[in-house]
């Protein structure tokens, strides 16, 4: 198998292939994408959200976070892992940014991090990327920063957001980020930071211009049935069609009909 890296992503873009992205958490979905063929999987701190049940991704620590990466490092094959940095491990300065980085890509086998901000962050991304781990940034709406935002409302729609996050988008190619994710913003915009990149930009929410997309799998697998922003697509009902299968199993049970002859020694 031809393994998926950064420079592939790269390349992706400057031939006009689209990249596909799925979050995956665990070694069993990890390896339903990568033999589905995907081309990145995100272990994001959204498994803060929809693997442990907080309402935020901020609780979620470096530790579960190396957890779900390993995990997932053993399902794959072919696709590019990338590992979302949680909040807290990053923020204060670069010397600890650098030893979270670390900790992920010596623990998990995983072969990017992911961080959010822009010019915030940007010394601990250079020092990330002098160390040899590369590093996908992320703007637009930044779920770590939400008590910031105070909602989840599409983001950068007035010109000082737009314009600090094109400045921004700058400075992460610069820093030598191989990617970057951008977060609920209008596609105008979005197409506007992908043409002036060289990078791809990943989207999600972001409108159909970026160089590739990214969904949470909860929600494009319907196991999320409240979250239903207009930007999701919904690909399959797992809610309703694992409800229908575990009544379905304790009909058989109560009924007797669960084992039968044929299912037992
Ligand atoms: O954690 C996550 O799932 C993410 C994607 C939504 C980009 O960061
Ligand atoms: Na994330």
């Amino acid at each position: 198998v031809k393994r998926v890296t950064t420079n592939t992503l790269v390349k992706m873009k400057a031939a006009g292939e689209k990249i596909s992205m799925l979050t995956a958490y665990d070694f069993s979905f990890a390896r339903i994408m990568d033999q589905a063929g995907i081309d990145v999987i995100l272990v994001g701190d959204s498994a803060s959200n929809v693997m442990a049940g907080h309402e935020t991704t901020l609780p979620i620590t470096l530790d579960q976070m190396i957890y779900h990466a390993a995990s997932v490092i053993r399902g794959i094959k072919r696709c590019l892992v990338v590992v979302d940095l949680p909040f807290g491990t990053y923020q204060s300065n670069s010397e600890i940014a650098l030893a979270s980085a670390i900790r992920i890509m010596k623990e998990t086998g995983a072969h990017a991090i992911k961080m959010e901000g822009g010019a915030e962050v940007i010394e601990s991304v250079k020092k990330i990327v002098s160390a040899g781990i590369p590093v996908m940034g992320h703007l637009g709406l930044t779920p770590q920063s939400i008590y910031k935002f105070g909602t989840y409302s599409v983001r950068a729609q007035e010109k000082a957001e737009a314009d600090k996050l094109k400045a921004d988008a700058k400075l992460l190619q610069e820093a030598g980020c191989f990617a970057l994710v951008l977060e609920k913003i209008p596609a105008l915009l979005a197409k506007e930071v992908a043409e002036s990149l060289h990078i791809p930009v990943i989207g999600i929410g972001a409108g159909k211009y970026c160089d590739g997309q990214v969904l949470v799998m909860h929600d494009m697998l319907g196991i999320n049935t409240e979250f239903k922003p207009k930007f999701l697509r919904q690909y399959l009902n797992l809610f309703e069609l694992t409800t229908e299968a575990v009544k379905s199993y304790i009909h058989d049970v109560k009924s007797g009909d669960f084992p039968n002859e044929k299912e037992q020694y």
